[in-house]
């Protein structure tokens, strides 16, 4: 007897479907897999007969070969075990192989037959509906977070048992119900505020603009002015995702396995801050299954990189390729994978390592200490750096009441929402959402300066040797400061605003 069972597997962020054959003959007892398999996926042989043997199904004694097709394509990890116990029970003519039609199979196998976890459902899901397969069978704690997507049933399975009753039974199964876009819809409280950040109205104006399009930001100054106080409340200013935003970051998470039962689904605009300690493949991903790293799982959102010059080196320049390209490409002999990148680098920094230079009162470095200190961060990483602000020293002023509050991260966001939707509206279509994606074609089209702007560019650019990455990424900083002030075109005042915000290079690194 021969049978056929559909599961997803995974490259990357991709699901693609496989097809679990069972051929069952009369022979000498034998169980061979074949099918271009990792060791993970060949022991589920292992497992798997132990599980059903657990489960109460005995299998006759015959020789029973099962391939995983397609065969060209390498398989990782251990979600083919239920549509391989499936599959194995069809063939035996255990369970009719018509009622399992339309069906996808999904999960890890216990030995005493009870159904694992696994990664990557979210995506799995969504590639099971493209293939256009009807239900899906899977994990009972992965179910929320599968039932994220419509238009596809989500059977919820505790044990292979329960698999075997509800494929017999049909009538039983109860479709799993998530109310993903009205968990999406509702307001977030935060625990932090921007009201609470006295003076330093330069960072955050310097904040708020780098919200608004999504451009990377670099805090420097003394220690204690604000930068980290400021960077953490930039969640609270972010615009809200749209629901194919919080699916693109849900699916990264899906895939890291950091989605459960409680969190289905990534509401929010992520914001990581990973320790300066952190090691190269953390940052960027890799592993021989390529897992995503702190800056995928920042996607749509903030990578806040505090104390920057304490960075490893070589970790801090292997962010320049997906700074450039909004996506890591990793590469490995089992196999390749993409990992989107799409994300707002925030930095913050001292000058040097006592931290009040240029300040030669307090200071107590020499200048070839500065240099070397600030020669940590790479000049091409700079010019990746769109706004870079100084936080002076608070004075005492800026605390006294009343006027010491500041404006609530609600107003603020406000501002940032209006101008998120002007993006929105002249994207629309483009498949990009912020100022910070444009290519040099939308630059060119979205960007176009009027006489008198062309002259202050071109003698800006000659003035501050801007490179052409550079010259692209200021006009698309102005491009966000006219849209903050809802000006259909950018103007000189923007223009050397954006400017402005690349000035510290010159004085610190020039
Ligand atoms: N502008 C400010 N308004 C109100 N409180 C402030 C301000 N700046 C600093 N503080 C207070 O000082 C604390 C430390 O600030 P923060 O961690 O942001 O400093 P920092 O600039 O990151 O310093 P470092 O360079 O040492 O990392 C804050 O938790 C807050 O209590
Ligand atoms: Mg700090």
């Amino acid at each position: 007897m021969y049978a056929s069972i559909i599961s997803i597997a995974m490259n990357g962020m991709n699901g693609y479907p496989v097809r679990v054959e069972t051929d069952v003959s009369p022979g000498l007892p034998e169980f061979s897999m074949v099918g271009f398999l990792s060791s993970e996926v060949r022991e589920a042989r292992e497992r798997v007969r132990t599980a059903l043997r657990n489960s109460g199904f005995a299998l006759l004694p015959k020789k029973i070969t099962v391939n995983l097709a397609p065969a060209d394509i390498r398989k990782e990890g251990t979600a083919y075990d239920l549509a391989l116990a499936v599959s194995l029970l069809a063939a035996n003519e255990m369970i009719p192989q018509e009622r399992t039609d339309g069906i996808v199979f999904i999960g890890e196998l216990a030995l005493n037959g009870e159904l694992r976890p696994v990664h990557g459902v979210l995506p799995r899901v969504c590639r099971a509906k493209e293939a256009g397969l009807t239900t899906c069978f899977l994990p009972f704690e992965n179910r929320r977070e599968g039932a994220v997507v419509d238009g596809i049933r989500i059977i919820g399975i505790k044990d292979l048992r329960e698999a075997v009753h509800l494929l017999a039974c049909p009538e039983e199964q109860k479709p799993e119900v998530c109310p993903a876009r009205e968990i999406l819809e509702q307001t977030r409280t935060y625990s932090v505020d921007f009201s609470e950040v006295c003076g330093q109205y330069g960072m955050k104006r310097a904040a708020e603009a780098a919200a608004a399009g999504m451009h990377n930001l670099l805090l420097i100054g003394s220690p204690g002015s604000g930068k980290s106080m400021i960077a953490r409340r930039i969640p609270t200013i972010l615009p809200g995702l749209t629901w194919e935003e919080c699916l693109a970051v849900s699916k990264v998470y899906s895939v890291a396995g950091l989605l459960n039962d409680k969190q289905p689904l990534i509401v929010c605009r992520p914001f990581r801050a990973p320790h300066h300690t952190i090691s190269t493949a953390a940052l960027i991903g890799g592993g021989r299954i390529p897992r995503p790293g702190e800056i995928s799982l920042a996607d749509r959102g903030v990578l806040f990189l505090d104390e920057l010059p304490e960075f490893q080196k070589n970790t801090l320049e292997v962010l320049r390729q997906p700074m450039e390209d909004r996506q890591v490409m990793i590469a490995r002999t089992a196999g390749s994978g993409s990992f989107p990148a799409d994300t707002m680098i925030v930095a913050a920094m001292n000058p040097c390592r006592c931290g009040y230079y240029p300040d030669r009162s307090r200071c107590q470095c020499s200048i070839s200490d500065v240099r070397r200190y600030l020669g940590r961060i790479s000049r091409p990483l700079l010019d990746r750096m769109d706004l870079c602000v100084e936080a002076p020293p608070v004075g005492y002023s800026d605390f006294s009441m009343p006027a010491a509050a500041g404006e609530s991260s609600a107003v603020i966001r406000e501002r940032v929402e209006k101008a998120r939707r002007i993006q929105q509206d002249r994207f629309r279509g483009e498949n990009i959402f912020f100022n910070a994606q444009m290519q040099p074609k939308h630059v060119s089209i979205h960007c176009r300066l009027g006489a008198h702007e062309e002259r202050i560019m071109k003698e800006l650019f000659e003035t501050k040797k801007l490179s052409a990455r550079a010259y692209h990424r200021l006009l698309k900083v102005a491009r966000t400061l006219a849209d903050l002030s809802g000006e259909p075109d950018i103007r000189d005042i923007h223009l050397i605003e954006a400017a402005e915000y690349r000035s510290l290079e010159e004085k610190y690194w020039g």
